[in-house]
């Protein structure tokens, strides 16, 4: 039986219900999202679900990591069906905060929050200022919820490690948890902005997941000339009608770039289909 989920908008009826939540000694997981929900998210909330007693998601199409030629203005916004997929997950509240809740003094004004280094790389050179958003708002949702466990998709795998590296750095008092990707059955990773894409474009974008994997058993079958494996993927997704941002061989945990000896390694990549950009991983062990 599915039952509906306690919406909260305002700072008040959050913190009144958190409140309570915490009088009654339930754990909090919290599942941060930017809406359009799919079966990624769901898995998040599954997995939120069994490991605490309350489940929190949020909402919140957080302006601060958007560049000014981005798709915020676009950004599907789709709380009905939303409520409803949650609803069948079985979530017990959601926060859909508007704008000025999170930033009351304007997003110009805020403080702001930045991991050096990893937020530069990759993602964080095409998208500057993309990290230190999505760290704010992130370090706010924290401070606002004080949840136990905080459940993020490993879709976004540099975003994780620095999520990660904010809560270790800062030292903040709640335990993190990665989630695998889900996949449509054509291997591409689900993503909101696959709503962009048509059903053709959607099997194009399949040479992503199927390249990674490609690389990833050259790797396995001992091919270590990690620049020419990037280029070769590289050159694959031209072919295929992609214009590739990047595609990298990564150390897993630094998320430098690999050399012959590195053991646990991250392929790391991002390509553009029209104008629609998308990322993608994949994680392997030598
Ligand atoms: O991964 C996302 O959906 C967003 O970057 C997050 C973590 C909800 C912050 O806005």
């Amino acid at each position: 039986m599915t039952t509906t989920v306690l919406q909260l908008s305002e700072l008040s009826s959050l913190q009144q219900q958190l409140r309570e939540w915490r009088q009654l000694g339930k754990s909090i997981g919290l599942v941060p999202t930017m809406g359009n929900l799919h079966a990624g998210h769901q898995s998040l909330v599954t997995a939120a679900k069994a490991q605490c007693d309350i489940v929190l998601a949020t909402i919140f199409v957080n302006p601060l990591q958007f560049g000014p030629n981005e798709d915020f203005g676009r950004y599907p916004r789709t709380l009905a069906a939303d409520l409803q997929t949650l609803a069948t997950v079985n979530c017990d509240a959601v926060f859909t905060p508007p704008v000025d809740v999170i930033y009351p003094a304007g997003t110009q004004a805020q403080t702001t929050i930045s991991v050096p280094v990893l937020s530069t790389l990759y993602c964080g050179k095409t998208r500057p200022g993309h990290f230190d958003g999505v760290c704010t708002v992130v370090c706010k949702l924290f401070n606002l919820i004080q949840p136990d466990i905080a459940f993020f998709g490993l879709k976004d795998f540099q975003q994780f490690t620095i999520i990660r590296r904010m809560v270790s750095d800062l030292q903040m008092p709640l335990r993190l948890v990665g989630l695998p990707t889900i996949r449509e059955t054509s291997g591409l990773a689900m993503s909101s902005r696959n709503g962009y894409l048509s059903v053709a474009e959607r099997e194009q974008a399949s040479v992503i997941y199927r390249t990674l994997q490609q690389t990833a058993e050259r790797i396995q079958r001992g091919e270590h000339d990690y620049a020419s494996l990037e280029t070769l993927a590289k050159q694959v997704f031209s072919t295929a009608g992609l214009r590739p941002d990047y595609f990298h061989v990564v150390d897993q945990h630094s998320l430098l770039p690999a050399t012959p000896t590195t053991r646990q390694l991250a392929l790391l990549t991002a390509a553009y289909l029209s104008s629609t950009r998308l990322i993608d991983n994949l994680t392997l062990e030598l």
